[in-house]
């Protein structure tokens, strides 16, 4: 059993995952609503609320039973640094406590495989040979922070085949909502919108949407969004559905099409999303249509691990430990 530990930004988040079983235990608490008042997250605040958090989550963990634990596996980068700090120091205690070692893992990758626990607890004996059927794997990492495009191959190891240039996907719904007016995050809250309006009514950009640009870019499409709306001269909120829609179908666009370029040269078995941004139903069924069209596994996470977590935090360390000791062949 591996003992998993998340503090990356505004989530602290303790989880215990059974290579037998799968995530056998996990709480997050998270501090959105703290942030939503200054409309991001304000590093300082979220360090102490960490302080505070890891308390009673590990006194949970504690009731559930660790006795059978191995390994902590805590975030390592990339992250607020005040709020790492807070995890790797909560890490290093119970290793003290417990006599176990621990194992920094970068945060990136644990989203990177989260779309595999699934995979994992449908057949945990013979997840490592069924894991051939996926790899190579083509994963879209799409969150607040982050935009990558990533191969991990056979041997699983992990290339960056395209990354923003800017601002995150997660980023660009989050400063859209609040040109809209809306509360911070506001991924949800757009693709909510959305929902009842006309995706095709309005036209925004879609960056490096060319094959040989193979790059993300945001910011351009917010600078947009921020232009249209000074046209409406306030009047825009009767027409938010519509305008939700459109920006939300730019932004997935330009995802979808940059997925389906890299399938051209990169050839896989499977795709998946992770990250907040993973939520959207929208990328869902646009991603697996294209997993369809070019006949590809489709790995989605499960929607409560699209956010920052502590589940995927021990499983990318169950993972890493498995594949170096050459269990899987
Ligand atoms: O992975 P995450 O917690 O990000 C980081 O901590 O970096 O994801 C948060 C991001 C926010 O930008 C939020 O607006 C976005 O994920 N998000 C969504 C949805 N749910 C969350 N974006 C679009 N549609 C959603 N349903």
């Amino acid at each position: 059993m591996i003992i998993g530990i998340e503090s990356s930004c505004d989530e602290s988040a303790v989880a215990l995952f059974d290579e037998k079983i799968g995530v056998i235990f996990e709480k997050i608490s998270s501090q959105v609503k703290l942030h939503a008042e200054y409309g991001g997250v304000v590093p300082e605040l979220a360090s102490r609320e960490h302080v505070k958090n890891f308390v009673p989550l590990l006194k949970d963990l504690k009731n559930f039973g660790i006795s059978g634990a191995k390994l902590i596996a805590v975030t390592k980068e990339p992250g607020l640094p005040g709020c790492l700090n807070i995890g790797l120091a909560v890490a290093r205690a119970l290793a003290i406590i417990l006599h176990l070692p621990v194992r920094e893992i970068n945060h990136l990758r644990g989203h990177l495989f989260s779309p595999f626990i699934p995979v994992h607890s449908q057949d945990p004996q013979s997840f490592f040979s069924n894991l051939e059927e996926y790899l190579p794997h083509l994963g879209l990492l799409v969150s607040g922070g982050n935009t990558v495009l990533y191969e991990i191959s056979e041997n699983l190891t992990i290339a960056t085949i395209a990354e923003t240039q800017d601002d995150a996907a997660g980023e660009a719904f989050d400063k859209g909502a609040r040109l809209l007016g809306l509360p911070y995050p506001g991924g949800n809250l757009i693709e909510k919108l959305a929902s009842s309006g006309n995706k095709k009514k309005y036209q925004f950009p879609r960056a490096f949407s060319n094959k040989s640009d193979m790059k993300f870019s945001f910011s351009g499409l917010k600078t947009s969004l921020r232009y249209f709306l000074e046209k409406f001269e306030g009047s825009f909120v009767l027409h938010i559905n519509d305008i939700c829609a459109s920006y939300q179908e730019a932004i997935v666009d330009t995802l979808v099409i940059k997925v389906s370029h890299a399938l051209e040269k990169h050839p896989c078995k499977s795709i998946g999303i992770s990250g907040g941004v993973s939520n959207n139903e929208t990328l869902r069924k646009r991603m697996l249509t294209l997993a369809t069209k070019s006949n590809k596994k489709l790995v989605l996470p499960l929607r409560y691990h699209t956010t920052d977590n502590a589940a995927m935090i021990a499983f990318a360390a169950y993972i890493g430990d498995n594949f170096s000791s050459g269990y899987h062949r």
